[in-house]
């Protein structure tokens, strides 16, 4: 009912000619897929992946998108650029951005609707940090950011969407939620948007998995009925090793 999508975000990795080995190493091996398959690559790298992507249906992707459609934001991109470079998809909200620069719930909502406008998809990522789990603010938290990040945005543009939900402690540290738990979690997201949008909506958005996901651990979590796919950063590094995640199937 739901395509999967396994999205890699490469974070600061990978120079424009890495980009372009990486990319015409992955190609042959996930030629086969019925999965999504994106790579969000640094903003410097896209020109050369674009071209690396020719001929392929993998999906380009950025990290991250300003939300104003032009000026005196230094070092930022518009929506509309990267559009126009061929980027399909945008990471929002990731957990680094809002830790190590500041975004906020309202940013990344201003971003997504940025994104949706110019025709981008979002993928919008929620997730607890560790004593917020162990406090068991988890579920109140993703509903909030979630919510918070679809604002404004119609039925319609919501069921585009993508969220991924990033448990902060399982990302880049090996630690992955249990199979249960991401499940959990996702179906709690998932009823946030019914209850906003309706169940037809809800059905539709694609609600991955991030955090220390990888060759080993992508059956089971793909096994889990509210798990759409996932967003890879460690083990999208290495053709071979996100080859594997995407072929979670075969
Ligand atoms: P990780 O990162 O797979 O290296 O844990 C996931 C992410 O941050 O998107």
């Amino acid at each position: 009912m739901r395509t999967p999508i396994i999205a890699g975000n490469w974070k600061m990795n990978m120079t424009p000619k890495e980009a372009t080995g990486l990319i015409e190493a992955l190609k042959p091996l996930v030629k086969d897929t019925n999965t999504t398959v994106v790579v969000c690559v640094p903003a410097i790298d896209i020109p050369a992946a674009k071209q690396a992507l020719r001929g392929s249906r993998i999906k380009l992707g950025a990290q991250n998108v300003h939300f104003a459609e032009s000026g005196a934001y230094t070092g930022e991109l518009s929506a509309a650029m990267l559009k126009e470079a061929g980027v399909e998809y945008v990471i929002i909200g990731h957990s680094e951005r809002r830790q190590y620069f500041g975004e906020t719930d309202e940013t990344v909502n201003k971003r997504t609707r940025a994104a949706v406008a110019a025709g981008l998809t979002p993928i919008v990522c929620v997730g607890e940090l560790k004593e917020q789990r162990e406090a068991g603010y988890t579920d109140a938290l993703v509903t909030y950011q979630t919510l918070i990040a679809l604002t404004g945005l119609t039925p319609t543009e919501v069921r585009k969407v993508v969220i991924a939900y990033e448990p902060v402690w399982a990302i880049g540290t090996g630690l992955t939620a249990t199979d249960e738990q991401a499940n959990e979690t996702i179906g709690v997201i998932r009823k946030a948007i019914a209850a906003r949008y309706g169940k037809g909506v809800a059905n539709r958005v694609r609600i991955q998995y991030g955090g220390s996901m990888k060759g080993s651990n992508v059956k089971g979590l793909m096994a889990q009925p509210e798990i759409d796919g996932g967003l890879i950063g460690g083990a999208s590094l290495k053709a071979d090793e996100f080859a594997k995640v995407v072929n979670f199937d075969k």
